[in-house]
């Protein structure tokens, strides 16, 4: 599949024009419409198309060197200097290519830039190939059909290029997550990274399980040990700053498969815990990005990648491990498992002297209590990093919300045997007494983590997106280390 930006009007299968509240229609889908005998005009003025956000008619086409079909869309009231332009950019573009890709066409023709500010003429790009990945990657007949061309008029070759590259990040990070736990498991997602960072100039090390013993990463290896498929640490190196300038880390949440362990799961808790891997996904499709644009700034990834299963050798209630840090946790509940990978995987990243710190995890049931499965919740220790991605994600239009992390919740994880213990005092607050164990492994470090245990996965598809994997915050963390 290629995108390319050439002049408009030649043949394709099918062209996408947007009609927005009251205002005149784009030149080129006026000139569609000249085409189609002024069919757009005629039925908005007898009110039988709507410019609405998000609704859409299909229309035929001239043909005969023009398109087969004319998909209309509605745009809403676009305002030029709209702050959510970008967001709207990618979900309507989504919608309208979405809606098309149940059917095989070669060659789509998206005249949608032009109501747009340029500003946000590469999330069109993104929007346009957001659509083209879902869930149903093993069902034996294509239930979407990847059109062979997309054609963008009004679009420069740069937005285009970048707009590539964030779609197609965004959609590995998707596809990591919808493939099951049998297909991605620690040493398969290793290998898998190991590749992509070779192709794209990033340094790449993986630490198997005897690496893991010499460096102390016990942490990892508990959570990981009831499982036949042995635990990772990765670590991504993007050299794109100057030399000697302090990097910024990513730090993931890769639990490949979370069956809660000797806490099992129940099925209904289960089934979609091949997400779980979620947080390491994310931060893999936005160090992709991140070389793949060139971004000049240092980037350093770290993922603890392990799965959480039953067995013989599996971590237990009331074992105390003595993380990488040197901190003791007593072990509670081995189903809050992340924060245990992730204390290991903290104090990795933190050995890099980051300037600052984002980890991303699906880790708590609680967050979503609070706060749905469209928002994640924000937790950090140092309010102006904080509000650097609130900026970042804001621009993106994805949606984050803070919770608050007083010294009075530090009480809730202090455990009568070690250090700290893996759960808090009941299920009141979890979001946050997760996040106050974590704070135990980042030392001074300006951090901020994200629980992106709802919207990381979706089990209802929405008309810009299919259910499933939603790579949201590829987006988020890309535009961040740019504003840095
Ligand atoms: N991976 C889960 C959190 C999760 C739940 C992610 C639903 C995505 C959707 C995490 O490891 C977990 O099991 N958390 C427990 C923590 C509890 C035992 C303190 C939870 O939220 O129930
Ligand atoms: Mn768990
Ligand atoms: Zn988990």
């Amino acid at each position: 599949m290629s995108t390319t930006n050439p002049g408009a009007d030649e043949p394709c299968d099918v062209a996408i024009v947007g009609i927005c509240d009251g205002a005149a229609l784009s030149p080129t889908a006026a000139l569609i419409d000249s085409e189609i005998g002024g069919a757009i005009g005629r039925l908005r003025d007898a009110g039988k198309l709507s410019s609405d956000e998000g609704e859409t008619m299909l229309l035929a086409g001239p043909g005969a060197g023009g398109p087969e079909l004319v998909l209309v869309i509605g745009l809403g009231s676009l305002k030029s200097d709209h702050e959510s332009n970008r967001e709207l950019a990618f979900r309507l573009t989504s919608q309208s290519v979405r809606s098309l890709v149940s059917k095989s066409h070669k060659k789509l023709f998206i005249a949608l830039g032009e109501y747009f500010d340029a500003s946000a003429h590469d999330s069109v790009v993104a929007g346009a190939l957001y659509a083209l990945e879902g869930q149903s990657i093993y069902r034996t007949k294509a239930v979407i059909n990847v059109p062979e061309t997309l054609v963008f008029s009004s679009i420069e070759q740069d937005a285009v290029t970048r707009g590539t590259i964030i779609g197609q990040s965004v959609n590995l990070t998707r596809r990591l997550v919808n493939e099951p736990a049998s297909a991605i498991y620690p040493e398969s997602l290793a290998d898998l990274v190991s590749d992509l960072a070779s192709d794209n100039g990033i340094e790449c090390e993986v630490w198997d399980e005897t690496k893991l013993a010499e460096e102390n990463c016990r942490s990892i290896l508990a959570v990981g040990g009831g499982s036949d498929r042995p635990p990772r640490l990765v670590i991504l190196r993007y050299n794109g700053g100057e030399t000697g300038e302090a990097p910024v880390a990513l730090v993931g949440k890769g639990v490949t498969f979370d069956s809660g362990g000797l806490s099992l799961k129940p099925s209904d808790g289960m089934i979609d815990m091949k997400c779980d891997m979620g947080g390491a996904a994310t931060v893999i499709g936005a160090i992709n990005a991140i070389a793949k644009l060139g971004i000049k700034r240092n980037v350093i990834a770290v993922c603890g990648l392990a799965e959480n299963m039953v067995s013989g050798s599996s971590y237990k209630l009331g074992d105390v491990i003595k993380t990488r840090s040197g901190k003791t946790i007593e072990i509670l509940n081995t189903d809050a498992e992340g924060r245990v990978v992730l204390a290991d995987a903290l104090n990795v990243a933190i050995g890099f002297k980051p300037s600052a710190m984002v980890d991303l995890a699906t880790l708590t049931g609680a967050c979503m209590v609070a706060l749905g499965n469209e928002v994640a919740g924000l937790m950090t220790n140092d309010q102006s990093v904080a509000d650097q991605v609130f900026a970042a994600a804001k621009v993106e239009g994805e949606l984050l919300w803070q919770l608050p992390m007083l010294p009075l919740y530090d009480e809730k994880v202090k455990s009568k045997v070690a250090d700290i213990k893996n759960i808090g005092e009941g299920r009141w607050g979890g979001a946050i007494t997760a996040a106050k164990f974590l704070e135990n492994f980042v030392d001074k470090t300006p951090w901020v983590h994200l629980d992106i245990a709802g919207p990381a996965f979706s089990d209802s598809p929405k008309p810009f997106r299919d259910a499933g994997a939603t790579g949201v915050y590829v987006k988020t963390l890309v535009r961040w280390i740019e504003s840095l």
